[in-house]
């Protein structure tokens, strides 16, 4: 097993080319399933959770040939339907190959993902839409089993919750439905963006895209012609950089990102005292000297997301003031605040919210991933942290970070991947 090594870094300086995203390459390459032909996809990060997935759709019989930064899949000879307990427990999001294989073949075996880290994570909204639709879903033996053997049909769909990973299966599901699927209540992420347009452009006619309400025109069964793409970039990564920027106050410049993804994190950014320059696809981030406290609530997009209160949770810890950050959409996201404590924080939980009494002198030492975020949370925090902080089981960080030691260590920082002994 890995770990990090991190010594307090005085300031940062140069650019950062940001990957693409993860949460945008899992449902496309989910997608591929409804391909009739071998698609290219471009910009793929280098983490674990894509290879995962690549991994299984190998594993029922696809084929993957890689190049540098591009994969090209091709699912013709898929035959198998069962995404084991094996693969799914290492990676939830496994959960993405129900909604396009179901729609394929009639049928469709998937491992219940069971709990994680950061809350319960159910799937009944997965399941109760997929129902909706005219599947047969029955649990048994730990696996979710869906038939629907004359294939799904539109249906009118309202999910009670927005779900990010829910409304990709059920589009991938509708896409080869039988007439029209209407989903009210969908997230409007870009990764769900991504999805959508790379279908609509392959001949599955989406309406809304973009907006709380889609409807998608199935093919009734007929596979889908897919032109190469290349992966949107990843906005909770480059989110992450402008963190390490920010908390080392140092100028950063993120290469390769989507400012316009990036808006409510840029908001609060600037609340704290940041700047930016922005061109179409660089943001600069101009630091400031005294960061302020900030109050931050989660939520769907294109409000502040989940994925990034970790992070500036830990940037909290450097601020003057009391910051106040709630967690609405995971009940267990504040794992990293126990560690972010054992160097020095002042963090108090109460519930879903976090009120962090800054600024807060910051000692290293050896702290535990909890999990994807959280490990870039205790990174940041290692940036500026006096002495060395030797971060664990960076095995979570490795799902969603392509080369964040290195990246780090181009701009300057002191970092390095170790194996523990
Ligand atoms: C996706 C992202 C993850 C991000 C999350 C929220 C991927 C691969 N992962 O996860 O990085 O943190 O969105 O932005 O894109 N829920 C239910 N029943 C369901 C589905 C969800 O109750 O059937 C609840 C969840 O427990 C959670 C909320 O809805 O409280 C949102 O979850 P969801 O959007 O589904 O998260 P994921 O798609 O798993």
């Amino acid at each position: 097993m890995d770990y990090l090594k991190i010594t307090s870094a005085k300031n940062l300086s140069g650019s950062i080319k940001i990957s693409g995203a993860k949460n945008a390459s899992l449902p496309l390459i989910a997608m591929t399933i409804l391909a009739k032909n071998p698609v290219v996809i471009k910009n793929l990060p280098h983490v674990a959770d894509i290879r995962t997935l690549l991994k299984l759709l190998s594993n029922l019989g696809a084929s993957c040939e890689f190049a540098e930064d591009s994969v090209t899949v091709n699912t013709a000879a898929l035959t198998q339907t069962k995404a084991t307990y094996d693969i799914v427990k290492t990676m939830r999001a496994s959960i993405l190959v129900l909604g396009p294989i179901l729609a394929r073949f009639g049928h469709c075996e998937v491992s219940l993902p069971g709990g994680c880290a950061i809350g319960q994570r159910p799937i009944d909204l997965h399941l109760k839409a997929l129902e909706q639709m005219g599947a047969k879903i029955e649990i048994h033996a730990g696996y979710v089993q869906a038939t629907a053997p004359d294939g799904l049909k539109g249906c009118n769909i309202i999910f009670d919750k927005i779900t990010v990973t829910g409304t990709a299966n059920i589009v991938m599901a509708a896409a080869l439905a039988h007439g029209i699927t209407y989903i009210t209540n969908a997230a409007r992420e870009p990764e769900v963006v991504q999805l959508c347009e790379v279908l609509n452009a392959s001949g599955v006619k989406i309406e809304g895209i973009g907006t709380a309400i889609l409807s998608v025109h199935g093919t009734s069964g007929a596979l889908v012609n897919i032109a190469p793409f290349a992966i949107i970039p990843d906005r909770i990564e480059a989110g992450t950089y402008l963190c390490a920027a920010a908390i080392t106050k140092s100028e950063i410049t993120l290469t390769n990102a989507e400012p316009k993804h990036l808006g409510a994190v840029l908001a609060k950014l600037e609340e704290m005292g940041c700047t930016f320059t922005l061109a179409d696809d660089t943001i600069t981030l101009h630091p400031t000297e005294v960061l302020k406290a900030v109050k931050i609530v989660t939520q769907e997009y294109p409000a502040f997301p989940t994925d990034m209160q970790a992070q500036f949770l830990a940037l909290a810890t450097q601020a003057e003031g009391t910051s106040i950050i709630e967690e609405r959409l995971f009940e267990n996201r504040f794992m990293h605040v126990s560690e972010l404590q054992r160097m020095g924080a002042k963090i108090t939980l109460n519930g879903h919210t976090a009120t962090v009494n800054g600024k807060s002198e910051l000692s290293g030492t050896d702290v535990m991933a909890t999990d994807l975020r959280a490990s870039s949370a205790l990174v940041l925090a290692g940036l500026v942290a006096d002495g060395e902080t030797n971060v664990h089981r960076i095995y979570h960080l490795d799902r969603g970070y392509d080369s964040l030691e290195k990246k780090l260590e181009n701009v300057g920082a002191d970092i390095i991947r170790l194996k523990e002994k």
